[in-house]
């Protein structure tokens, strides 16, 4: 396997050029501690801890998500999966352990912060505009629309490229998310399927290149969680994004995962491919106390 090795100095000069020139969140190692990454990991995680009073939540837990896939985690209710995705997005500080998002660790992170690396977790996305329409819940998420800008705002030509390129971009965006047809339909209208899927086109304007998500099947009609994979997966292929999606269940998503993560009182137990994970002892041990 290709490995490289990323080892990271403290530059604090950097820090003082533009954001688009260089992003002041690196990862900064000493030589005794390097972490080894393959050019494919996009999250890494690294000796997570997380403890609330006695209570361990999370107990040395490592995990890699390679670029492009579909990931899940799956485990017991209370086996840390959620508590796990809030270390992951800076919801929480872990104890102990490392954070690693495109080769910048991100452990210190603000949820904020994590957010704009394009680490997104779809609840920290505004709320739907109830009253606005599907396309314009996509267009208010995207970022840095010069329309919006007081100066640029009376410069029409300055935006108005801009503002038809985010159009053209959401229609694409609905399409793959099967919702270009209700485009101009009020969010409210949307069945809680089709909002599941127009926060995740919110999320992929606002920038989002790995999206994370708490049990997005919960509450949605079951005939509906199969179409709402297909259209991750549809999602995937297009615009290259990365899921990691917790469900407690494996068995109902099986078709459309790439890769699972197993984990069980704070720990992973089991990783690999969905039918290696769904047949190891320990993952059905797991499940047996509930
Ligand atoms: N904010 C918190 N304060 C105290 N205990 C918590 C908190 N969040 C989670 N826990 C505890 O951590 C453990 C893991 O919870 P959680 O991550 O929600 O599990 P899961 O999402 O797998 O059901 C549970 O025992 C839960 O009670
Ligand atoms: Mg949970």
């Amino acid at each position: 396997m290709h490995q490289i090795t990323y080892t990271y100095i403290n530059l604090p000069h950097l820090y003082l050029l533009p954001e688009k020139l260089i992003s002041p969140i690196k990862v900064i190692k000493d030589t005794h501690n390097k972490i080894v990454m393959t050019k494919d990991d996009l999250l890494v995680v690294e000796g997570v801890r997380k403890t609330f009073g006695g209570l361990v939540a999370l107990d040395e837990v490592n995990m890699k998500v390679k670029k492009n896939l579909l990931v899940m985690l799956i485990g017991p209710n209370g086996s840390g999966k959620t508590t796990l995705i809030n270390v992951i997005s800076g919801i929480y500080k872990p104890d102990k352990g490392k954070i690693i998002f495109e080769n910048k660790e991100i452990t210190e992170c603000s949820a904020d912060e994590v957010c704009r690396e394009g680490l997104v977790r779809t609840f920290q996305i505004p709320q739907l505009f109830t009253k606005l329409t599907v396309l314009e819940n996509v267009l208010t998420a995207y970022k840095d629309n010069p329309g919006t800008s007081f100066l640029k705002a009376c410069v029409k030509r300055t935006w108005i490229q801009r503002e038809t390129e985010a159009t053209k971009k959401a229609f694409e965006i609905l399409d793959t998310v099967g919702l270009s047809h209700m485009w101009d339909k009020r969010a409210s209208e949307l069945s809680g399927g089709q909002m599941k899927l127009l926060e995740t086109a919110r999320a992929l304007m606002s920038g989002a290149k790995m999206i994370m998500m708490d049990e997005p099947a919960a509450g949605v009609f079951p005939s509906l969680i199969d179409k709402i994979f297909k259209h991750f997966v549809e999602l995937k292929k297009k615009f290259g994004l990365t899921f990691l999606i917790i469900e407690h269940r494996l068995e109902p998503v099986l078709p459309y995962v790439d890769y699972v993560y197993a984990m069980d009182r704070g720990r992973v137990i089991s990783e690999g491919k969905p039918k290696e994970v769904l047949n190891d002892e320990k993952v059905i041990e797991s499940y047996l106390g509930e």
